[in-house]
């Protein structure tokens, strides 16, 4: 993971660029809040770059984090999570983890063996618009986060192609985990609601169906556009450090997990912020 450019901003923070997308923000200060300025400044950047890694900062505090966090949209309280789950008095954190202390596993999604790519909370109505996770304890090797920009997909599929997507919906699904079942329906074609720019919003561990077309026809393309996704031109892979905070675009991207060796400590503080409403991601401009 390089960076390309370094950019001096008003010297609180400086941001390099990540390759094929993201941006690098480093020295931020958490124990203040942000400045209107600074604000701003990241709202654009992370508009642009799809993906923001913040390191080289003290680690914020929970309190801290959700107050950073709330700046940019309303936060998930969780509901669906076991409460052992989420930090003691902040039930916008969910704790990730595989740790197991006095018999009892800490936090949620604890398989080392990774995770499929998904789009956080794509089953609900009023999904997210983005995601956080922060690195408490990260593995030697694996572990890693990631991230398809599926801007970059819609944007490159043949126009009959994407003409016929943009007319379906999906079905997306959660079952058999340590949530509550549930389900939403939502169009295939998302739309960023600051810039207007389109997004593929499917993602293989939550869709399970296309809606608005013959079910063989539905499941063949499904495959098909989950296939394109998977091309390495649209991939950034985050390795983690420690305190490393990542904030992304849930409307735009997909994420994964890489898996890691079961004698491995992995810890992460993730924060999820939802759509204004449910219909907001699906608005046209
Ligand atoms: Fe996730």
């Amino acid at each position: 993971m390089g960076t390309k450019s370094k950019i001096r901003q008003d010297g609180t923070f400086t941001i390099g660029t990540l390759l094929p997308f993201g941006a690098m923000v480093t020295g931020m200060e958490f124990s203040s809040d942000v400045t209107i300025s600074e604000l701003s400044e990241l709202r654009r950047l992370l508009n642009e770059h799809h993906v923001l890694v913040f390191r080289g900062h003290r680690a914020p505090k929970d309190s801290e984090y959700v107050r950073f966090l709330r700046h940019f949209g309303e936060l998930s309280t969780n509901e669906a999570v076991d409460p052992g789950y989420l930090r003691p008095g902040f039930p916008e954190i969910i704790v990730i983890s595989n740790i197991v202390e006095n018999g009892k596993k800490i936090g949620a999604a604890q398989d080392v063996k990774g995770l499929d790519w998904h789009t956080d909370y794509s089953w609900q109505d009023r999904v997210s618009v983005a995601g956080a996770l922060e690195s408490v304890e990260t593995p030697h090797s694996g572990g890693e986060t990631c991230f398809v920009n599926m801007y970059a997909v819609y944007e490159a599929l043949e126009p009959a192609l994407r003409t016929k997507v943009d007319g379906l919906r999906a079905l997306h699904e959660i079952k058999g985990t340590e949530l509550r079942d549930a389900s939403a329906e939502h169009p295939l074609v998302a739309t960023n609601p600051i810039s207007g720019r389109r997004a593929l919003y499917i993602n293989p561990h939550f869709t399970t169906k296309l809606i608005g077309i013959d079910e063989g026809e539905g499941e063949r393309l499904l495959l098909r556009l989950i296939d394109i996704s998977m091309s390495s031109q649209f991939l950034y892979k985050h390795s983690w450090q420690l305190s490393d905070l990542v904030l992304w675009d849930q409307i735009g991207l997909i994420h994964a997990r890489m898996p890691y060796r079961e004698n491995e400590r992995r810890y992460m503080r993730q924060i999820t912020v939802l759509a204004e409403d449910a219909s907001a991601p699906w608005r046209s401009h």
